[in-house]
């Protein structure tokens, strides 16, 4: 428990140094061509990107600061080192180093779209060798209504594997595509933080406590480094988070999930990333044109934001394009204006789907907005990994 103690400590010293660094290091960002307009402002200042690089190198400082206070007494005494937990905080910082490392290239070197998808990938080799190494557990326990036909748990061998990789590639990129306004990449980190250490606290009680210590040493640093960017990125953003904090963020969700077993638990507290993903997967593939940007569209005489749109020409339309914006707009996601010649719909996001059920909005009310749904996603979680886990599962 001393352990946690000292992790909330270094924590909080990591929030000041991070919260005193990031405006000192701003203009070196800017001077280094890394910057970026604020598209939902009328003004077209230069506003720092990447800092997301700052508050992740300050939380693997924390966590390297961390190893030989936790780790010192088993130094002492060689033969009881506990090798294997060693291991696998070391490979749960590669892992995250490597993200880091990765996104600040992609925010210098801005890359396309299937290097984003390999690069976490390549990141999470370590931690899943680590996991063969140490666990090599592929089974799935089935849930109670299934078990008739399948039995009380299936190993999926190599599968899981894959799953574990996917599961970093999805929790890094589904961050990085709900954003484009002030504070919603790390608002949204923050709380899904939140969640996964309140789950910690809950089950520090139970037998998988050590696993879930493991996660709190990794998600107390985070916390404390994401909420001094927060205060920096939110409305008005003095400073962007970069593609460098999305991927660290992700990969270190999926850190925790993987090495501490609830892999299914964080998935939950990605529910409005998930609906994001799903409901994007049309741009996402092509079957209807992606901008650059979907991020909402401003409007300087009311200085408000309004779902930004995309056009597709209707001769170019396929079979599959015609019939995804035929359910979509049965279903009534989508707000379109149909023309001779062309289709003009919204960009296929969770943020542009908020502004056509609840109007334009001011940038911070819309970001609230999401922040709260994001909360109300996680209450939704813990209703499902608690009561209602019981009727699937022998808990
Ligand atoms: C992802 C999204 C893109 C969205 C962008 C916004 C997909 C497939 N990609 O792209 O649609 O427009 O994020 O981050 O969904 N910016 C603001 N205000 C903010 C944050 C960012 O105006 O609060 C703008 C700035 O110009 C900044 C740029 O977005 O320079 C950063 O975009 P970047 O992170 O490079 O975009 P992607 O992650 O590639
Ligand atoms: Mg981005």
């Amino acid at each position: 428990m001393w352990s946690i103690i000292i992790v909330i400590i270094l924590s909080v010293i990591a929030y000041f140094i991070t919260d005193q660094l990031i405006p000192n290091l701003k203009d070196l960002f800017i001077n280094a061509g890394l910057y970026g307009v604020d598209l939902c402002k009328n003004s077209k200042n230069k506003i720092p990107e990447a800092l997301g690089v700052v508050s992740g190198c300050i939380f693997l400082v924390t966590s390297f600061t961390f190893i030989p206070i936790v780790f010192g007494n088993g130094l002492m005494d060689r033969e009881s080192f506990p090798h294997n937990e060693f291991a696998e905080l070391l490979a749960a910082l590669l892992s995250i180093c490597c993200m880091l490392l990765l996104g600040f290239a992609d925010d210098v070197l801005d890359l396309r779209w299937r290097y984003k998808l390999l690069l976490p990938t390549v990141a999470s080799l370590p931690l899943l060798v680590v996991y063969y190494v140490n666990f090599n557990s592929t089974t799935f326990v089935i849930p109670i209504p299934f078990r008739e036909w399948l039995g009380a748990s299936i190993n999926i061998g190599f599968l899981y594997y894959i799953y574990m990789g996917m599961l970093a590639v999805f929790c890094t990129n589904a961050i990085n595509i709900l954003a484009g306004i002030n504070g919603l990449e790390v608002g949204q980190s923050v709380i899904i933080a939140i969640s996964v250490i309140v789950f910690d606290i809950i089950e520090l009680r139970g037998d998988q406590y050590k696993a879930h210590t493991f996660s709190l040493h990794i998600m107390l640093p985070y916390l404390a480094t994401a909420l001094a960017l927060l205060k920096h990125n939110w409305y008005p953003s003095k400073v962007f988070v970069g593609d460098t904090f999305c991927y660290v963020s992700g990969m270190t969700f999926a850190v925790v999930g993987i090495l501490s077993h609830f892999s299914k638990t964080v998935l939950l507290f990605f529910l409005p990333q998930i609906i994001n993903f799903l409901y994007s997967v049309p741009q996402l593939f092509h079957f209807v044109p992606c901008p650059r940007h979907r991020l909402p569209k401003y409007s300087a005489e009311t200085d408000l934001l309004q779902a930004s749109r995309t056009v597709i020409v209707k001769k170019d339309m396929t079979f599959l394009t015609k019939t995804i914006v035929q359910i979509l707009r049965i279903i009534q996601l989508v707000d379109v204006k149909e023309d001779s010649d062309t289709i003009v719909m919204n960009n296929l996001t969770l943020i542009n789907l908020f502004l056509i059920k609840f109007g334009p909005m001011p940038e911070v009310r819309l970001v609230i907005m999401l922040m709260l749904f994001q909360c109300l996603c996680s209450c939704i979680a813990f209703v499902i990994r608690y009561p209602m886990a019981s009727y699937f599962y022998d808990t």
